[in-house]
């Protein structure tokens, strides 16, 4: 089996935490496009869902799910996303799509966060994938010096806007031993809008696709 069929795999299990008339949180990226369409034969029994990007928004309304604004929602039952990496203990590197922003927003008011992954999402120590920071733009090349204080290598990434209108600086070479005090850190820097560790507020189950069928965890 390649990835994308792995990630078609997860994401078909991840329909069994879709109930009945629920608002679901839905993220972003490949993996979650095949949410998506798994959605689709059961898109009149849901109620809406929160979207975590543009790109989202569009999947979900053209099978027919209604989009609610965060603001109208006061707690979401489920939130269905990918991960760039994940450990053991349900700390993630997300944003490699640069949704990372409005996914932590979404997570935050989700009671649970299932993340959707393939086995080779699944990582020791994260850092191996580069941290994307989204930034306010006017703020980039002083964030950068700071993110270099840190120990990190950042990289502009070139041509990319956020659905925010800011720009992402994707930091190389890390080696993040303490995911929770790195993510607090570096959302600390003036000018930074959030990074894509997701450790203070991990997944709270993990559904992981190899070879061998998907595997829970949590
Ligand atoms: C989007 O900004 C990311 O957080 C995605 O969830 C992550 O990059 C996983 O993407 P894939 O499902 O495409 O691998």
């Amino acid at each position: 089996m390649n990835q994308d069929e792995l990630k078609k795999q997860v994401a078909l299990k991840a329909v069994e935490y879709v109930e009945d008339d629920a608002i679901l949180g839905v993220g972003t990226g490949s993996t979650v496009n095949h949410f998506i369409d798994a959605l689709a034969p059961i898109a009149h029994k849901i109620k809406g869902a929160v979207s975590s990007s543009e790109e989202s928004t569009k999947r979900l309304k053209a099978i027919g799910i209604d989009i609610y604004d965060l603001n109208e929602v006061d707690l979401l039952d489920v939130y269905v996303d990918g991960a760039d990496e994940i450990t053991e203990h349900m700390a993630m590197i997300k944003g490699g799509g640069a949704a990372l922003t409005r996914e932590k927003i979404v997570a935050a008011v989700a009671k649970q966060f299932v993340c959707i992954a393939d086995q080779t999402k699944r990582v020791d120590v994260l850092g191996k994938f580069p941290l994307p920071v989204e930034v306010i733009p006017m703020a980039r090349s002083y964030v950068a010096r700071e993110l270099v204080k840190l120990g990190g290598d950042p990289v502009y990434r070139e041509g990319v806007v956020t659905d925010n209108g800011n720009v992402i600086l994707d930091v190389h070479n890390l080696t993040i031993l303490d995911p929770k005090q790195l993510e607090s850190q570096i959302n600390a820097i003036v000018g930074v809008v959030t990074n894509g560790l997701f450790a203070h507020r991990g997944a709270d189950t993990l559904l992981l696709a190899s070879e061998n069928g998907t595997q829970k965890f949590g």
